[in-house]
């Protein structure tokens, strides 16, 4: 199977950027540790700070992939066009947050691209995207 990992803005800077909150390592560096545990299927990466190459990537995966793992990080809690790009969308999408979105302030506790996937996983950090992958190889993506 093929699954997409689509990560959001600032996502890039994973290793460095507020290691007390995301850890310190580089999505890279996770993605080819996943690349080996799932290494019968194949898994693509695509991170942008852009929202609307987000989506363009959400409809690309529309056709070329079988399951989405998606961290649209900040635009999680404000981006309407992107919730509606997910529920357009007939390939399960997962949404991944590092951190525990729920404890942190108040305006992270809305999430609006997570009402519109299959299921949100927040707080395993890097872990949740193993989660994710393992959740929609099992269900046959
Ligand atoms: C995040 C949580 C968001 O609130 C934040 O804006 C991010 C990362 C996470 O993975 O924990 O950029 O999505």
């Amino acid at each position: 199977m093929r699954i997409l990992l689509l990560n959001g803005p600032n996502l890039d800077t994973l290793g460095t950027r507020e290691p007390s909150v995301y850890g310190s390592r580089s999505f890279e560096d996770y993605v080819a540790e996943l690349r080996v545990v799932f290494s019968t299927h194949e898994l693509a990466y695509f991170q942008s700070n852009v929202e609307g190459e987000l989506i363009n990537a959400l409809r690309a995966a529309e056709a070329g992939s079988d399951g989405v793992v998606m961290n649209a990080a900040g635009y999680s809690h404000t981006s309407v066009a992107l919730r509606d790009a997910v529920a357009l969308m007939s390939v399960p999408v997962v949404e991944v947050h590092i951190s525990n979105v729920h404890a942190r302030e108040p305006f992270r506790h809305q999430l609006l691209t997570a009402a519109a996937c299959v299921g949100c996983i927040s707080g395993f950090g890097l872990e949740g995207y193993r989660l994710a992958v393992e959740y929609l190889l099992r269900r046959g993506a």
